[in-house]
């Protein structure tokens, strides 16, 4: 994405303020993956514009491979493996390296970014760039961390691409496609009790639902069970001040719905 479409993007991002009550219908279940451009919500991320572009295949590298098959029942070894070899679409020919996903494999929490930056690439670990600093600042502010600890304070973060989408453009329909088995695969074996999904991409890919985040903030969806907030990409809120306050609210929304989840059952 040029940055001209990242000025307007952010822009069509600031009219996603609206507030819409609790009690909207629920999303509807499943259409294609097909993404509009709204957001550039990771755009904090991404280069000045006025540094040099990232470099980007050549049209002549060779067409996307695959995919290994039977992601679907893989576990943590094999998935892991699967992430690092993956070849399915034209990302794997711009990463360093791919981006797994990063936390304790039991921990209750579970949050889904968009994809890895250019620190996330280098460092091989989710939100590690400026978004992330604030990301681990507001998860702190609600008690939880990625560092290792007690599960219920534990988070695991993961994004709906492994790879680094060149100049940190948006992901495309088609990536989006080719990696969600592999996210789909993490969130049922690390089985959150609570999933927070930032930014329109993951909400894209886990709610299949095309409002703008503010209308779907402040009230709990669910992903195959599980009680699902909606809320900011840390990005955006770099640039939107303004909008912290009510990513501040979402926060709440989710401690609060995590902590009247029952007691688990005792192994
Ligand atoms: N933004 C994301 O969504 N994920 C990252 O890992 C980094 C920035």
């Amino acid at each position: 994405m040029r940055w001209t479409e990242r000025q307007r993007a952010l822009l069509e991002a600031m009219g996603l303020r609206l507030w819409v009550p609790a009690g909207v219908a629920q999303p509807e279940p499943l259409p294609e993956l097909a993404l509009e451009s709204t957001t550039a919500d990771t755009a904090a991320d991404a280069p000045s514009p006025v540094t040099a572009p990232e470099p980007t295949p050549p049209p002549s590298a060779p067409a996307a491979a695959r995919r290994p098959a039977g992601v679907a029942t893989m576990g943590w070894a094999a998935l892991r493996e699967a992430v690092a070899g993956c070849t399915a679409c034209k990302l794997c020919q711009g990463r360093r390296q791919t981006v797994f996903g990063v936390g304790n494999e039991q921990a209750q929490w579970m949050i889904v970014g968009e994809a890895p930056g250019e620190q996330e690439d280098r460092q091989g670990e989710p939100f590690v760039g400026k978004s992330g600093q604030l990301l681990d600042n507001m998860l702190r502010s609600i008690g939880l961390t990625r560092s290792p600890g007690e599960p219920s304070r534990q988070v695991y973060i993961a994004n709906t691409l492994k790879c680094r989408p060149p100049g940190n453009r948006n992901p495309e329909p088609e990536e989006l496609a080719q990696c969600e088995p592999f996210l789909i695969r993490q969130i049922e074996l690390i089985r959150p009790r609570i999933i927070l999904a930032m930014g329109r991409f993951a909400v894209q890919s886990l709610l299949r639902s095309h409002e703008p985040i503010g209308r779907l903030r402040g009230r709990v969806h669910r992903y195959q069970g599980v009680p699902l907030i909606v809320t900011y990409h840390p990005a955006y809120l770099l640039r939107n001040l303004e909008d912290k306050a009510r990513a501040w609210d979402d926060l709440c929304l989710a401690r609060e719905t995590f902590a009247a989840l029952p007691a688990e059952a005792s192994a």
